[in-house]
């Protein structure tokens, strides 16, 4: 197993039944146990479009996103999104079926926050994610791993400039708006992409 598919603090990884648990337990496994629930996310600005917040979770990242699009709409695994539908409405729509999303909304950004690093690089999910991107012609996309996990960034990249994407511009986020306990070991990447 190589580093990244195994990061330090994540030793859960039954994502699938997340949902079922009770919302403090969630919010623990989400933070890694920290005490502290608020958003991680920072985006640059990049307005007027749709955000796709990939893995979601309860939402943490939601009010980030809002103040940058106008769209924002909430992907996870199907019994996080149930969970989620039986909390106060934070997203515009949420789903778990994204060829669907994809297909119906104009995403053109899509915001990850400690998601992809849990996969391993085998499930294809990222690819299939690349994959069902082909009517967009420029994607921007956060990703961000705990600080570990930064060699995921690397084959992430690759991925897209494999599937016909050229990096446009890529750069690392500031956590200096982020607070010291709720994140100073994520590593926010930003990068663009347009079809070649
Ligand atoms: C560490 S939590 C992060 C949640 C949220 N992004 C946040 O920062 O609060 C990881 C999330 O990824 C979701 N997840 C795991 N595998 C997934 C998959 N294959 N597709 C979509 N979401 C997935 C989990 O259900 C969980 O909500």
């Amino acid at each position: 197993m190589s580093d990244y598919q195994k990061v330090d603090y994540d030793s859960y990884t039954n994502w699938h039944e997340l949902g079922k648990e009770t919302i403090p337990q969630i919010q623990k496994l989400i933070t890694g146990n920290k005490e502290i629930w608020e958003p991680t996310a920072i985006t640059p600005s990049f307005t007027g479009d749709s955000a796709l917040d990939f893995g979601c979770g309860l939402g943490r990242n939601a009010p980030v996103l809002f103040k940058e699009f106008t769209r924002v709409i909430g992907y996870d695994l199907p019994v996080m999104i149930k969970k989620l539908k039986t909390l106060p409405k934070i997203y515009d729509l949420v789903s778990h079926d994204l060829p669907a999303v994809l297909s119906r909304e104009n995403i053109t950004h899509i915001h990850e926050c400690v998601v992809w690093q849990h996969l391993t690089w085998s499930s294809n999910i990222i690819q299939n994610v690349i994959d069902l991107l082909t009517k967009t012609p420029s994607i921007t996309t956060v990703y961000s791993v705990w600080n570990s996990a930064v060699n995921h960034q690397k084959d992430f990249k690759e991925y897209f400039l494999n599937s016909g994407w050229k990096l446009v511009e890529t750069d690392q986020l500031t956590t200096s708006q982020l607070s010291s306990l709720a994140g100073p070991n994520i590593a926010h990447t930003w990068y663009l992409f347009i079809k070649n």
